[in-house]
């Protein structure tokens, strides 16, 4: 991977330095391992796709930041949010990326490491505890005194307990700092009736193979599971472990309100998301969209065969197609949410 989007050689970038003796880059192992495959497709394919649902919180984050500010990326995946606000900015302010897959980071950190600007840190499982780092254990005090926004853009909708995680953001924050949330996995009754969100998809696209599966007979070999409903059962706990099912945008706001934060305001915005960028994203996760199909190590402690895996592909291209017959674009809806500490 050669990508370096940041660029800290823009005019005004110089301006801005991290606390003294911070390590942007932490010497950890996770840091110098080689960069996964999964995570770089995720990268590019969001990228391309769903970019414009980032400008609300690019937008209200240049609103707030001032020199030598920072701002916090929780659950910041391969760092879409740091590459919109660094690489055509030369604003003087830090971003700092943090999430807990080491996977998805690292493509992070060497997408950035040519930015003074982007600093990184991983929240580790702590198994005996079974929960998270907190930010408050994981980012040096004289680092979270520097930040005026939190943002977490398309995964508060994975947040187990989304209270505990807003709790652990208050806990970190001063006061007066501003959370920009998005995702496009909230239920919110504003949403034009015919956008989507991402719950929402992955269901419509298991229920279109399921019945391709049951009416061709090129697919009769993933017929038996699919009439044995104790296994469908436990493939659909499995996707829903991995896409979850939409929540009422009330219960977030609900959440934050319990966890002592004040919502200043809510919005949503329907993005044409290309097809083609949008099947690229979702089958990165095909396991978790069909694991039906050819099974799944972490359902049945089978492994899909190859030829399982690009059926899945073919699948869910297939759905796709079938959902929006010529069109280039699904209109997705991403719902977003803004918070002073
Ligand atoms: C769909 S990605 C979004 C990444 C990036 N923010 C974006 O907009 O493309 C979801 C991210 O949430 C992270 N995540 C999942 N569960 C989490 C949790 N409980 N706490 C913090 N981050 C979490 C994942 O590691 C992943 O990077």
């Amino acid at each position: 991977m050669t990508t370096l989007d940041g660029d800290s050689s823009l005019p005004g970038a110089h301006l801005f330095s991290w606390p003294e003796g911070f390590s942007r880059i932490p010497n950890s192992e996770w840091t110098r391992a080689p960069i996964d495959d999964a995570g770089e497709n995720y990268d590019r394919a969001g990228r391309d796709g769903w970019r414009r649902s980032f400008d609300p919180i690019v937008s209200q984050a240049l609103a707030v930041l001032e020199t030598n500010d920072v701002l916090l990326d929780f659950s910041c995946g391969t760092g879409p949010v740091t590459e919109c606000l660094l690489s055509s900015e030369d604003r003087p302010i830090g971003v700092l990326n943090v999430d807990p897959s080491a996977k998805l980071l690292r493509v992070a950190v060497e997408k950035f490491r040519g930015d003074d600007r982007a600093a990184f840190r991983l929240l580790e499982w702590l198994s005996q505890d079974e929960r998270l780092e907190l930010l408050t254990e994981v980012v040096d005090g004289c680092v979270l005194e520097r930040v005026k926004v939190l943002a977490s853009t398309n995964s508060v909708h994975l947040y187990q307990n989304p209270y505990a995680t807003f709790k652990s953001w208050f806990d970190a924050l001063r006061p007066g700092s501003i959370v920009l949330i998005a995702s496009g996995n909230i239920r919110n009754t504003q949403s034009p009736p015919d956008s989507w969100i991402l719950g929402d998809m992955v269901i419509k696209i298991g229920d279109i193979v399921a019945n391709l599966v049951k009416r061709e007979p090129a697919f009769t070999r993933y017929r038996r599971v699919l009439e044995n409903a104790p296994k469908m059962s436990k493939h659909r706990q499995f996707r829903d472990s991995i896409f979850p099912p939409p929540r009422m945008l009330e219960s977030y706001l609900e959440n934050l309100a319990k966890s002592g934060f004040e919502v200043l305001h809510t919005f949503e915005q329907t993005t044409s998301v290309p097809l083609n960028d949008f099947a690229k994203g979702v089958s990165t996760y095909h396991e978790g969209v069909l694991s039906w199909i050819g099974g799944s190590e972490k359902v049945e402690s089978i492994s899909p065969t190859e030829s399982a895996v690009q059926d899945r592909l073919f699948f869910i291209r297939y759905a796709l197609e079938t959902l929006f017959p010529g069109s280039e674009a699904i209109p997705f809806t991403w719902t977003y949410i803004t918070c002073r500490r």
